[in-house]
């Protein structure tokens, strides 16, 4: 193909040779016709024995058939392309090493016939590269899902360590309400006995309808009071969330509150506007309101008022809480719902309670804010997106 001694011809030779892939011209008889330097040390042969041979000896055995049927097909319509696109090629050196290899094809008309121009890179470092990039992409996949395995599992028992933080903290103040309460039962009690006692012997019979009303006065008192505080210490639901009426949650915290704390001294005014439900756990609503009230309760030294006011506010439901107590310093605004902050004494308080209160709602989606009314007290609002919001309450409770 080439004139020895044309200078031209020799630079070329040159350039042939010290190309990076591998060159070979090979005829339509499959018979190599030229091998540049690259291609005979890429297959482990020195150039003139490759020259002459069957273009098969550098394929695997088990391509040959194949790799004569695409040579007639070649020839049938040849053009430029890429050997074997979409599949891995193979070639195979002299000492039987096989190896990776990417093929391009080119054909061309010399003056003893057509030929074709196969370009052959030797693919192995790109393959290795591939294939380590893979098993990267593949490791980093199963991380990644391993990742946000433990990331759920974490958020369950967050979720359960809370659950039973709420429920622990709802037990020791039940301890309180129920001794608190024995009072307010007893009273009422007393005046049922007392009348009961006076019916066995009474022959008036109007005289017996007004103990008659008396007594389920009374009784009626008790049963709301025992229910109120039962409702309030039975353990957290693990059903899904419902529609809470706050109307409702602030009346039985308040009463609950008032009750078994003795707060007969404090006046508490609840005002309630329109307050579309929210989406929550009923007894939750009802533990943060008390222990909001408890607070306020506890902050009044002798006589005083706690004022409590609901409204809606666009697509959020608010409760005020307001009382006459002496504050909140202004250093202690920003701690009060840090866990263990309290300014009580050892058997007053934990200082759990407004930790627990953000807990709750803030598990709803709500806000809480404490800031110190013109009037002296604290006054604390939480906020809870309406149910009808979309997505108003976190998705791990619904
Ligand atoms: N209405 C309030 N008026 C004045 N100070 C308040 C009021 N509410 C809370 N505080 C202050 O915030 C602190 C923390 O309140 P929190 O309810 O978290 O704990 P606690 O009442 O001390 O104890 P616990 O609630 O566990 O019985 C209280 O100790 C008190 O100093
Ligand atoms: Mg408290």
């Amino acid at each position: 193909m080439t004139q020895a001694g044309d200078p031209l011809t020799e630079i070329y030779q040159l350039a042939l040779h010290a190309a990076p892939s591998g060159i070979m011209v090979v005829g339509d008889r499959g018979d190599i016709q030229y091998v540049n330097q690259t291609l005979a040390d890429m297959f482990g042969y020195r150039m003139e024995e490759l020259l002459g041979k069957p273009v098969e000896i550098l394929l695997p055995e088990q391509y040959v058939g194949a790799h004569r049927r695409h040579v007639e097909n070649y020839a049938r319509r040849p053009e430029p392309r890429p050997m074997g696109s979409g599949r891995d090629l193979e070639g195979v050196g002299k000492d039987g090493r096989r190896f990776p290899v990417e093929i391009g094809l080119r054909p061309a008309q010399t003056d003893s016939g057509g030929v074709v121009v196969a370009t052959v890179i030797d693919i192995t470092k790109r393959k290795a590269i591939e294939d380590r990039l893979h098993q990267h992409e593949e490791q980093l996949e199963e991380l990644v899902t391993e990742r946000t395995r433990e990331l759920r599992a974490a958020q369950r028992e967050k979720e359960r360590v809370l659950e039973h933080l709420i429920q622990a903290e709802k037990m020791t103040a039940v301890g309180t309400l129920v001794s608190g309460i024995g009072h307010e039962i007893n009273n009422p009690l007393y005046v049922v006995l007392a009348a009961a006692e006076a019916l066995t012997d009474e022959t008036d019979i109007g005289q017996c309808r007004t103990y008659g009303h008396e007594i389920l006065k009374q009784a009626k008192n008790i049963a709301e009071t025992v229910k109120n505080l039962s409702r309030y210490a039975q353990p957290g639901t693990r059903h899904d969330l419902q529609r809470v009426d706050i109307n409702a949650s602030v009346a039985g915290a308040a009463h609950l509150a008032q009750r078994a704390l003795r707060g007969d001294q404090i006046e508490i005014k609840i005002t309630t506007g329109p307050a579309p439900a929210i989406l929550a756990k009923p007894e939750e609503i009802q533990q943060a309101l008390f222990n909001l009230i408890r607070n306020a309760i506890q902050a009044i030294a002798g006589k005083g008022r706690i004022e409590i006011h609901t409204a809606q506010e666009g697509d959020w439901v608010t409760v005020r809480i307001q009382d006459s107590g002496a504050g909140i310093p202004q250093a202690h605004l920003k701690r009060v719902f840090d866990p263990f902050f309290t300014t009580k004494g050892p058997d007053e308080g934990e200082g759990l309670g407004l930790y627990i209160v953000r807990q709750i709602v803030t598990r709803y989606r709500g806000t809480i804010d404490v800031d110190n009314a013109t009037g002296g007290g604290a006054r604390f609002v939480i906020r809870f997106p309406t149910a009808d919001l979309k997505n108003a309450a976190g998705e791990e409770h619904s």
